[in-house]
């Protein structure tokens, strides 16, 4: 059977942030994880048909200035309306590092999938404050829990 393919868009602009993009994929990549693909792309670099080729999306962006980073913007500017009415359903998650606060990011971020009628499978995790340790594991569990979901037929 074909690997289900999970697409991880990550916008990983500091050091910070590319260890928990890393831990994110560490998670999906989980060795007792099986039949999962798992795909890592920069937001400039995904197109509509790597979303219409993925079975799950794992969203990671920085907040800036209450939004999401311009680079994950720049992806669904792209991507919406060769997206919409083809990819109704698909199952996401959403990671925010946040300096502060990460809601106006969520916030956009759900306005955009709700119109793509994308479905969140996770509650949103925001990595929010002063950089800490244990948001490495967090990102690492969401990861497992995609990738897990995938296999499983969960979602
Ligand atoms: C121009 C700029 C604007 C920012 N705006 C926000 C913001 O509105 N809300 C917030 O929580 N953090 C904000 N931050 C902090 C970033 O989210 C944070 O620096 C980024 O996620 C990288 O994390 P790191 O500093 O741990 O590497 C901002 C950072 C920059 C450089």
């Amino acid at each position: 059977m074909r690997p289900k393919r999970l697409l991880i868009i990550a916008h990983a602009p500091s050091e910070n942030t590319v260890r928990l993009r890393n831990a994110l994929v560490e998670g999906a990549r989980a060795p007792e994880i099986e039949g999962v693909d798992v795909r890592l792309l920069s937001p400039f670099d995904t197109n509509p048909k790597e979303v219409l080729d993925a079975a799950a999306l794992l969203l990671f962006t920085t907040e800036n200035l209450g939004y999401m980073s311009g680079a994950l913007k720049d992806f669904f500017d792209r991507c919406y309306y060769p997206c919409l009415e083809r990819t109704e359903g698909l199952p996401y998650a959403l990671c925010v590092r946040a300096g502060h606060d990460g809601t106006g990011t969520c916030r956009a971020v759900s306005s955009i999938t709700n119109g793509l009628r994308w479905r969140p499978v996770q509650a949103p995790l925001v990595c929010r404050g002063a950089f800490e340790e244990r948001f490495m594991e967090q990102c690492r569990e969401l990861g497992m829990l995609m990738g897990a979901g995938l296999e499983t037929g969960l979602f």
